[in-house]
């Protein structure tokens, strides 16, 4: 079908919950994507920090050829080989003991925020169910997860939400020490509010708030479906901050492209979890893991975690570059292969800008472009990047003279 087919069914069929780019995606190599009637575009947008190995990466395809013909799907009423070596792989390189497999962010989010709670009220009592999160973050879809997404937008039109979700100001301990109570169960937190507008957890607040749950018996929950599998330039976020999470949940970059979702734990939390107390039917399945394993093993043993670390810097000094010689750019900000631009004009121009050069970039809350390519992608594909941004941004600056 070609595009403008497409677009018209879509409209037809689909519920309009996205705004979609006039664009629609066929197959993708490496770094890029061609659409239907056969152009290429860079794609710098990976699916939003999913394709952590590109397109049609030959690792990935080849182990997901042989486990279709193995097995695709079977019930967590049985064992299977994939779900214990991965859940083994994430627990050898993480602070984790024990892993439970969903399929998406929102779902590992719900796991973590039912773990917290069960775990408190057993541990210390039926009044500890409050979760704190913060203002601007991101935490999934779900009525409990959006809940938990500290941005009044994602919460309208659909109350009565669940009770028990209290907000925070990122990177100001005074806001969280005001609202934290007796009945406080967990303080959830993404390391790098990304959906939020690529903001940065400070080093010394996360380690502040590792130091008061401790002490007060309160649980600390890293959101790292974004921030994980290599997204900063380490395989979690959490290690270049030196703290570690009570519990920790991944979804995007885990698999690769194939949906699966994981909420990690220690040991002592996840004794709150025991059989026929949380499930998920597709949670894990040996396709999914067996994509998931992949990617670990290309980050871990192929070297491509310490290859995307340099690409990482390489893209923000581009990007500082860009900000000193033009004056609509407002700040740079991340760690890794996730940088954002915060800009004083609305983004979404320039993503359609970008389109039209054939770059795929995305925008955040308004005014922050957002970069999360494949940690594949290659140096040159990055000063392709950062030409095009150039160009677009320079436009727009002599438009707004
Ligand atoms: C930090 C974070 N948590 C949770 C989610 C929700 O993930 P999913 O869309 O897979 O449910 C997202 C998605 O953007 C996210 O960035």
């Amino acid at each position: 079908m070609l595009t403008e087919e497409l677009q018209r069914q879509a409209d037809n069929f689909l519920m309009k919950t996205y705004t979609r780019l006039p664009l629609s995606i066929s197959r993708g190599r490496g770094c890029v994507v061609y659409d239907h009637e056969g152009r290429d575009y860079l794609d710098c947008v990976g699916g939003i920090a999913v394709n952590v190995l590109g397109h049609g990466h030959p690792d990935l395809v080849a182990g997901l050829e042989h486990q279709v013909r193995q097995l695709i799907h079977t019930s967590n009423l049985y064992y299977t080989e994939p779900q214990v070596l991965l859940a083994q792989a994430l627990v050898e390189h993480s602070f984790a003991q024990k892993v439970f497999f969903c399929n998406s962010g929102a779902e590992a989010n719900e796991a973590a925020i039912k773990l917290a709670r069960r775990y408190a009220i057993q541990q210390v009592g039926a009044d500890r169910h409050e979760i704190i999160t913060m203002v601007n973050s991101f935490h999934g879809r779900t009525l409990a997860t959006m809940t938990a997404t500290g941005q009044a937008k994602i919460h309208e039109g659909f109350g009565p939400l669940p009770v028990g979700f209290r907000y925070a100001k990122l990177n100001d301990l005074s806001s969280l020490e005001q609202i934290l109570n007796e009945q406080t169960a967990a303080i959830m937190v993404e390391p790098i509010q990304a959906e939020g507008g690529v903001v940065v957890a400070d080093a010394d607040f996360l380690k502040q708030l590792r130091t008061l749950c401790t002490e007060r018996q309160i649980l600390l929950i890293f959101d790292e479906v974004q921030t994980g599998m290599g997204r900063t330039g380490t395989l979690f976020a959490y290690e270049q901050f030196g703290v570690q999470p009570d519990i920790m949940t991944l979804a995007k970059g885990l698999g690769g492209g194939i949906p699966i979702g994981a909420c990690l734990a220690t040991d002592e939390v996840a004794t709150a979890f025991g059989p026929g107390v949380h499930a998920s039917t597709f949670g894990g399945n040996p396709l999914a893991c067996t994509a998931a394993l992949i990617v670990l093993r290309v980050l871990l043993e192929n070297g491509e975690l310490a290859r995307s670390r340099v690409k990482g810097d390489y893209l923000a000094k581009g990007l500082a570059e860009l900000q000193s010689r033009i004056a609509l750019v407002q700040q740079v900000r991340g760690l890794g292969l996730l940088q954002g631009l915060e800009l004083s004009i609305p983004g979404q121009h320039v993503v359609l800008d970008c389109l039209t050069r054939r770059v795929l970039i995305n925008c955040t809350m308004d005014h922050v472009l957002r970069f999360v390519p494949p940690l594949i992608i290659a140096q040159s594909e990055i000063d392709q990047l950062l030409t095009v941004l150039s160009d677009v941004l320079r436009k727009r600056q002599l438009s707004q003279m």
